[in-house]
C-alpha cells in the first residue's frame, strides 16, 4: 500500500528522473532514488529527500536551510574552528552588507514558457565545460571543520564535474587533494609570496599537479581586523593548521636548510617552517598591478583570475592587464568592515567589463536563489564559501554532497519556475528591485536621454519632443537626474514632464560611475541616494555638446529613448 502510494507520488513530483519503460513500482523508486546520472537534473534531489525519508525514514544529514545548517554546524565544531568561519572584519557589517545586497533584489518568475526537466545549466570557464556555473571558493584550513578537510571538498566537487579552488593556506598538499579531486577541472589560489622562488615553486607545484587556472587573490595580503579571533587569541596558522604547502614545498626546504617532514624533523622545524609559510604568504605589503607580468611570465598562458575586485576601476585595469578573470570578492566581509557588499558592485563591473573578461562572483550566497540572482546580474560564475564549510563540518563528505546537491537543485528549480531552460535565459529581466529596499545607496537602471548640450532653459522649453510626456506620466515615480544642466531647467522639466515638485529632480553626478561624457546610446547604472521606496523610472538628462563632447550652448537638442524598468520602452527623436 504504501510502495502504491509512492509510486503515484513519484509519477507526479519526479517527472525528470522517472524511468518510464520501469516495469515495477519497485523500479519506478530505484530510477527515483539512483537516476541515470545522464538523465538526473539537479533539482530531483527534491524528489530523493521525499521518498528516502518516507521509504526508508532517512531525512538529510542537515539543514536545507542556510541558517538551521550554520546553527548545527556551530553545535559540532569547537568555537575556535566555528568563530574563525562565521567572523568578519570589525562590527561585521559587510558580512551584513553581503546579505542585505541580496535581499534588495527580487525575482520576478515567468510563466508558461517551454520548460523541461532537464535543464541545461552548464557553461564554459576557461576553456572547459562544466555542467553548472559554481565553482568551490578557496577556504584554507579545512581541517578545522572536519578531520577529512579538503580531501572531503575536492572529492565532492569532482564528483560533480564542478572546478575546485584549492588554497595556498590548505591543511592538505598539492598531490592529495589532486588525488581526491580526481580528473576534474581544478583551480590554485594564490596568496602571492613576497619571495619571487617561493612563489614560482609553488606555481611550478600546482602546473604539475594539473592546476588549471590561477587564481590571485589581491585583497588579503594582510589580514583583516577579525574581532572573534582577535578576542580568542585564536589564528591557527601559528598552530600549524593550514601551512602544508609550505611544509612540502622543496625550495621552503632549501631556504630553511632543512624538510620539516623528515621522519627526524623536530617539533621545533616543523614550526619554524610553517612560521616561515605564513609570514612569506601574508606579508604585509600589497603586490602592485604592475607585477603581474611576472606572474605572467611563470604561470605562462593559462588562465589568471584577480580575486577581490570591488571596484569599476580596478576591474577595467584587469582587463588592461591582461587577465583572464575577475572575482568579485571582498573575501566574506574578513578583510575591511563597513565595505560594500560585494553584490551590491555586481552591476556595475558587469556594465564595465562583461564580455572583455570572465566574472566570478563570490560573498553571501547562502542558496539556490542567491546564485539565481548574481547570474542574471550578469556574473558568469558563482563561488560557494560559507555553506560548503558547514557542510563539511557535517560528516565531511557526506555534508558537502548534501549542502551542494541542495544549492544546485535549489537553483536548477528557481531557474525553471522562473520561466527559463537554459543558463542563458536568465537575465536582469527577471529581477526587480525590492519596493521594501531600505533608505540605502543602490543601484538601479534609468533611462538615460541625451540632449544635446542645452544651456539656456527658455531655448530648450519649446523644442522638448512632446513624445517624452507622456512616457514620463507612464512611470509611476518620475525621476530626473540633471547633469550639467542650468538650476533654472527644472521648472521647465517639472511643466513639461509632469513631475510632482523640483524635489524629484537630482542634481549632480556621481564621479563613481565615471561616465563623463556619455553617447547617445549609454544605458547608465547610476548610484544615487534612494528615498524610502523604488523608483521604477528614471531620467537622466545629459547635456554632451556633440563633437566637442563638452557642454555648450545649442538650440537643438534629441531625445534618444528612455529605459524604463529594464528595457528600452521607446526610442523617440525630436528636434
Ligand atoms: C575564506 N576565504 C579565502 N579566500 C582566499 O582567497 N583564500 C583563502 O585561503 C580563504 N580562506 C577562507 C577561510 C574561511 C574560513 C572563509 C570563511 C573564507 C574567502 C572565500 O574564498 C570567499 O571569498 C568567501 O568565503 C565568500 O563569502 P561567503 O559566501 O562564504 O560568505
Amino acid at each position: 500500500m504504501k510502495l502504491q502510494y509512492l509510486v503515484t507520488l513519484c509519477t507526479v513530483f519526479s517527472a525528470a528522473s522517472i524511468s518510464v519503460a520501469a516495469q515495477s513500482a519497485q523500479e519506478l523508486l530505484d530510477s527515483v532514488l539512483n537516476p541515470d546520472p545522464a538523465d538526473a537534473s539537479y533539482s530531483s534531489y527534491a524528489s530523493q529527500i521525499y521518498y528516502n525519508a518516507t521509504l526508508y525514514n532517512q531525512t538529510p544529514i542537515a539543514s536545507t536551510n542556510f541558517d538551521r545548517l550554520e546553527a548545527s554546524a556551530k553545535l559540532l565544531l569547537p568555537a575556535t574552528a566555528y568563530n574563525y568561519a562565521a567572523g568578519g572584519a570589525g562590527l561585521e557589517k559587510t558580512v551584513a552588507a553581503n546579505r542585505e545586497a541580496f535581499d534588495f533584489w527580487r525575482i520576478i518568475p515567468q510563466v508558461m514558457h517551454d520548460v523541461s526537466p532537464s535543464r541545461n545549466l552548464s557553461t564554459s570557464l576557461f576553456g572547459r565545460r562544466v555542467p553548472a556555473p559554481v565553482v568551490m571558493a578557496p577556504v584554507g584550513v579545512q581541517t578545522l571543520f572536519h578531520p577529512t578537510g579538503e580531501h572531503a571538498t575536492a572529492k565532492v566537487f569532482g564528483e560533480m564535474g564542478l572546478p575546485y579552488t584549492l588554497s595556498t593556506a590548505t591543511s592538505t598538499g598539492f598531490a592529495d587533494v589532486a588525488k581526491a579531486n580526481g580528473n576534474n577541472p581544478r583551480w590554485y589560489q594564490l596568496y602571492w609570496p613576497s619571495d619571487d622562488d617561493l612563489t614560482r615553486s609553488y606555481l611550478r607545484s600546482a602546473k604539475q599537479n594539473g592546476y588549471e587556472v590561477l587564481v590571485v587573490t589581491v585583497d588579503t595580503w594582510d589580514l583583516g581586523w577579525r574581532t572573534r579571533d582577535l578576542d580568542q587569541g585564536y589564528f591557527p596558522f601559528i598552530r600549524g593548521i593550514g601551512v602544508q604547502i609550505g611544509l612540502e614545498d622543496a625550495c621552503v626546504h632549501e631556504k630553511l636548510g632543512f624538510n620539516p617532514l623528515a621522519p627526524n624533523a623536530t617539533a621545533e622545524q616543523k614550526q619554524m617552517a610553517a612560521l616561515y609559510h605564513v609570514i612569506t604568504t601574508s606579508r604585509g605589503i600589497s603586490p602592485v598591478w604592475r607585477h603581474l607580468t611576472k606572474l605572467r611570465d611563470w604561470w605562462g598562458d593559462r588562465p589568471i583570475v584577480l580575486k577581490g575586485i570591488q571596484s569599476v576601476v580596478d576591474a577595467v585595469k584587469a582587463v588592461e592587464y591582461g587577465m583572464d578573470g575577475i572575482i568579485i570578492s571582498n573575501h566574506g566581509g574578513r578583510q575591511i568592515d563597513g565595505a560594500i557588499g560585494s553584490l551590491e558592485t555586481l552591476p556595475a563591473i558587469v556594465e564595465a567589463v562583461k564580455g572583455k573578461i570572465t566574472i566570478g562572483f563570490d560573498g553571501g550566497i547562502r542558496s539556490g536563489a542567491d546564485i539565481f540572482k548574481v547570474i542574471a546580474l550578469g556574473a558568469d560564475f558563482v563561488q560557494l564559501g560559507r555553506p560548503i564549510l558547514w557542510g563539511l563540518a557535517h560528516e565531511g563528505e557526506k555534508g558537502v554532497r548534501h549542502v551542494l546537491k541542495s544549492l544546485l537543485a535549489e537553483f536548477d528549480l528557481t531557474v525553471g519556475l522562473s520561466g527559463c531552460q537554459e543558463l542563458g535565459d536568465v537575465n536582469s529581466t527577471l529581477l526587480a528591485a525590492s519596493s521594501f529596499a531600505p533608505t540605502t545607496d543602490s543601484f538601479f537602471n534609468v533611462s538615460l536621454i541625451v540632449l544635446d548640450g542645452i544651456s539656456d532653459p527658455s531655448s530648450a522649453a519649446h523644442q522638448l519632443d512632446p513624445g517624452l510626456k507622456p512616457i514620463a506620466l507612464l512611470c509611476s515615480a518620475p525621476q530626473v537626474l540633471l547633469l550639467h544642466f542650468p538650476r533654472g531647467f527644472d521648472d521647465f522639466l517639472v511643466d513639461s514632464l509632469g513631475l510632482g515638485s523640483t524635489a524629484d529632480i537630482f542634481h549632480g553626478f556621481n564621479q563613481q560611475d565615471s561616465v563623463k561624457h556619455p553617447k547617445s546610446n549609454d544605458v547608465l547604472r547610476i548610484r544615487h541616494k534612494a528615498r524610502r521606496g523604488i523608483y521604477h523610472c528614471a531620467f537622466v538628462v545629459v547635456a554632451c555638446g556633440g563633437e566637442s563632447e563638452e557642454p555648450i550652448a545649442c538650440s537643438r537638442f534629441n531625445v534618444i529613448g528612455v529605459f524604463y524598468g529594464n528595457s528600452w520602452k521607446t526610442t523617440i527623436s525630436g528636434q
